[in-house]
């Protein structure tokens, strides 16, 4: 008798074919083996810094220059990390399969990097600004503390980091294409990601209901882990694992 795969039940992979629709849904866990922090947890950013002085429009209006140091201290970390296996294993993933995609929560680029381009952003991109009054997008390259805010090359407005900070709406394209990709999904991964921050956090029940297969990666419980397949492993050892799991499946 042939042992069950360790992270994919067989029952999923033996219907896999290169048209199977996967859509991987990631969130800062991801990016932890990197060297980036999470947001939650025992030593998440969110527990030594403020989210409402940070990363809302109003902490924007009231200090801008705060806010901005804030995204350079971060711009600062990420622009040391590096994308790890599991980033890797994601982008190897798009080139098997015909019908998959990246739904990220997280702004630190490292996917692109990894060299996937089926990709929906849903909270923006660190590595760029927006003009606070024409919109205007433009790349935000690294600075240190003590630079002075970024200001519009075309019209001389102040320019805010290209996030969706909390209270915020989502960019509705991505948004719109992240509910088509769940809807329309066989498999749906959750890798590394509380899922407590809505909208992102309705994807997998979104794509649960449509009947896709739901497989979460996170070495701790979400909401989702009593309906999910879950894997209670980091996603730099578990995310390689499946995409080995699905090559053998594809035979
Ligand atoms: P969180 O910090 O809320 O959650 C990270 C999750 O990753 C936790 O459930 C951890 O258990 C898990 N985790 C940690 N290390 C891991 C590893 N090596 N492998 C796999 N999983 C691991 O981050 P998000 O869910 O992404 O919003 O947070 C959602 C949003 O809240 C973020 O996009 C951000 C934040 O405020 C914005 O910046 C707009």
């Amino acid at each position: 008798m042939k042992a069950e795969p360790k992270y994919i039940p067989q029952s999923i992979l033996s219907h896999i074919d290169k048209d199977t629709r996967i859509t991987a849904l990631t969130g800062a866990g991801i990016s932890a083996e990197s060297g980036i922090p999470t947001f939650r947890g025992k030593d998440g950013l969110w527990k030594k810094f403020r989210a409402e002085e940070l990363a809302t429009p109003e902490a924007f209006r009231k200090d801008h220059r705060t806010v901005w140091e804030w995204y350079r201290f971060r711009q600062d970390i990420i622009g040391k990390a590096s994308p790890n296996p599991a980033h890797h294993a994601l982008a190897e993933m798009e080139k098997l399969f015909c019908n998959f995609h990246i739904i990220t929560q997280n702004v630190d680029g490292l996917h692109r990097r990894a060299g996937s381009s089926r990709l929906c952003c849903l909270h923006g991109d660190i590595w760029e600004a927006r003009c606070i009054r024409e919109g205007t997008v433009t790349a935000c390259l690294p600075g240190k503390d003590g630079d002075p805010v970024p200001l519009c090359p075309s019209c001389g407005a102040l320019m805010r980091p290209n996030i969706v900070w909390f209270g915020e709406a989502l960019p509705a394209d991505e948004l719109e294409k992240s509910y088509r990709l769940a809807r329309g999904s066989d498999i749906f991964l959750v890798i590394g990601t509380s899922s407590l921050v809505y909208p992102a956090a309705a994807l997998p029940m979104i794509a649960y209901q449509a009947g896709a297969a739901l497989i979460e990666v996170n070495p701790d419980e979400s909401p989702l882990s009593e309906i999910a397949v879950h894997i209670k492993e980091k996603a730099g050892t578990a995310v390689p694992g499946i995409l080995e799991e699905f090559r053998s499946a594809l035979g």
